[in-house]
C-alpha cells in the first residue's frame, strides 16, 4: 500500500474551500481503491500568516515541503497583502526552488458545461498550454531610482536562458510528439520584442529540426494566438510559452472551457529531484470568498493530474469520469456555471459518483 506524503497549503480566499474540497475527493479515493492513502501535513502559510509573522511562510520553507512527495496548493494572495509581496513570499518561490520549470494547464470543455463561445461542446477542442514556470517575463531583476522625483526610472528586465527556453520547449515537443495530432504551437512576440522572443523562437526552431520532425511546429504571435484560442480553438493541440504569455492565455484557456473555476494545473519538476505541486489556475477570488460557492472542480481536476505524477492515471482518468458524470447530469453546478449548488454539494455529488462504480 502507497502512503502518499502531501504537503497541504490551501492559502487564501477560496483557496482554503477548494483544497478541502480536493483533499475530501482524494480521500474518497484512496478509500474505494484501498492501494493507496495519504498522510497530510497542512500549513498554514498564507496572507493572514503574514500579518501575524510578518512573512507568508518560515525561512526554512522550501526544506521542510522537500521531505514531501507532492504539495497541494490552493491559492496564494488576499487584499491587505500587496500582491507581489505574497507571491512573491510563498508560491513563486516554491516553483523556482524546486524547478517546478513546466506547467501543464489543459484547456477542454467537460461534459454538461456550457462554454462561453458559441457551437463549441465537449469534444471540439483539447488542448495543453505548456507554461515556462520559473524565469522570462517574471525575474526579479530591475529596480527603481530617483523615487518620488519626475525623472524616476523603473526597469524590469526579462531573463531567457538558453537551458531555460530548451528544457521547457523540449519537454512540449515530447508531449507533442505522443499525441495523435503531433502539432507544437509556439507562442511568440518576435516582432515587438527584439531580443528574447527571437531567442526563443530560435531554440523553438532548432529543437524541433534537429529532434523532432515528426511534429507540426508553428510559432504564432501571442496577440494572434489569443484571438484564434477564441476563433478557432480546435486547432490547437500542445502549445508552449513563456511565463507571462502561458499565465495569460490559460485564464483565457480556463474562460472558453466554462470559467476560471474549471481549470487545473500542474507545476512539475521533470527530474522528480524536487516534489510537484498541484493547485487550480485561478487565484483566491476575494469576490467570492466565504461564500463556500467557489467551483471546486479546478483543484479536483488538479488533483487528478496530481495522481497520473504519483503514477496512479487510472485513478485520475476514474476521477475526470466522475466529474464528467455529475456535470453531464446537470443536477449540481456551483453558479458560476449556472447552477446553484455549494462547494460542497459539487464535491458529495462526485463522491457519490464515485462511490457507485465498481471497485
Ligand atoms: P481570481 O482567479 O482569484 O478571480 C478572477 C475571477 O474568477 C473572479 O471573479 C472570481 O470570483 C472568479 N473565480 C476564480 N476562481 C473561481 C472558482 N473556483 N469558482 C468560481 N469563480 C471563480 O483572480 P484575481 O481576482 O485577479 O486575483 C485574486 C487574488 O488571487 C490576487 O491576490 C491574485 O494575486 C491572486 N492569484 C493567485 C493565484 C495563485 O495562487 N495561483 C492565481 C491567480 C491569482
Ligand atoms: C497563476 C497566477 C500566478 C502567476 C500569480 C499569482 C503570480 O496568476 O498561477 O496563474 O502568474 O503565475
Ligand atoms: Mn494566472
Amino acid at each position: 500500500m502507497q502512503n502518499i506524503p502531501v504537503a497541504v497549503i490551501p492559502g487564501d480566499g477560496i483557496g482554503v474551500d477548494v483544497t478541502r474540497e480536493a483533499q475530501v475527493v482524494l480521500n474518497a479515493l484512496a478509500e474505494f481503491d484501498g492501494g493507496i492513502s495519504f498522510k497530510y501535513t497542512e500549513f498554514p502559510w498564507s496572507c493572514e500568516y503574514y500579518l501575524k509573522h510578518g512573512e507568508m511562510a518560515p525561512k526554512d520553507m522550501l526544506s521542510i515541503l522537500s521531505s514531501f512527495e507532492t504539495i497541494m496548493l490552493g491559492a496564494v494572495g488576499f487584499p491587505g497583502v500587496q500582491d507581489h509581496v505574497s507571491l512573491w513570499g510563498l508560491l513563486l518561490p516554491i516553483r523556482r526552488g524546486f524547478e517546478q520549470y513546466v506547467n501543464l494547464r489543459p484547456s477542454r470543455v467537460l461534459k454538461g458545461v456550457i462554454s462561453p463561445l458559441r457551437d463549441r461542446n465537449p469534444g471540439d477542442f483539447d488542448f495543453l498550454v505548456v507554461r515556462e514556470n520559473n524565469e522570462g517575463e517574471y525575474s526579479s531583476m530591475g529596480g527603481r531610482m530617483y523615487t518620488g522625483f519626475d525623472h524616476e526610472i523603473c526597469v524590469q528586465n526579462s531573463v531567457f536562458t538558453r537551458m531555460g527556453c530548451e528544457r521547457v520547449i523540449r519537454y512540449a515537443y515530447n508531449l507533442a510528439a505522443k499525441s495523435p495530432r503531433k502539432r507544437l504551437t509556439g507562442a511568440t512576440k518576435s516582432n515587438g520584442i527584439n531580443w528574447s522572443m527571437p531567442f526563443w523562437d530560435e531554440i523553438f526552431n532548432q529543437i524541433g529540426e534537429q529532434e523532432f520532425p515528426q511534429v507540426d511546429r508553428r510559432l504564432v504571435h501571442i496577440d494572434a494566438l489569443s484571438a484564434f484560442f477564441v476563433s478557432k480553438p480546435q486547432e490547437f493541440d500542445v502549445v508552449v510559452a513563456s511565463n507571462l504569455f502561458g499565465d495569460i492565455l490559460t485564464d483565457l484557456g480556463g474562460a472558453i472551457m466554462g470559467g476560471l473555476g474549471m481549470a487545473p494545473s500542474a507545476n512539475i519538476n521533470p527530474e522528480k529531484k524536487h516534489p510537484s505541486m498541484f493547485e487550480p489556475v485561478h487565484g483566491s477570488a476575494p469576490d467570492i470568498a466565504g461564500k463556500g460557492i467557489a467551483n471546486p472542480i479546478g483543484a479536483i481536476w488538479s488533483v487528478s493530474m496530481m495522481l497520473e505524477h504519483l503514477g496512479r492515471k487510472d485513478l485520475g482518468d476514474r476521477l475526470m469520469t466522475a466529474v464528467e458524470d455529475v456535470l453531464g447530469e446537470g443536477r449540481v453546478k456551483t453558479p458560476d456555471l449556472g447552477g446553484t449548488a455549494k462547494t460542497h454539494e459539487m464535491t458529495a455529488a462526485i463522491v457519490e459518483r464515485l462511490r457507485q462504480y465498481q471497485w
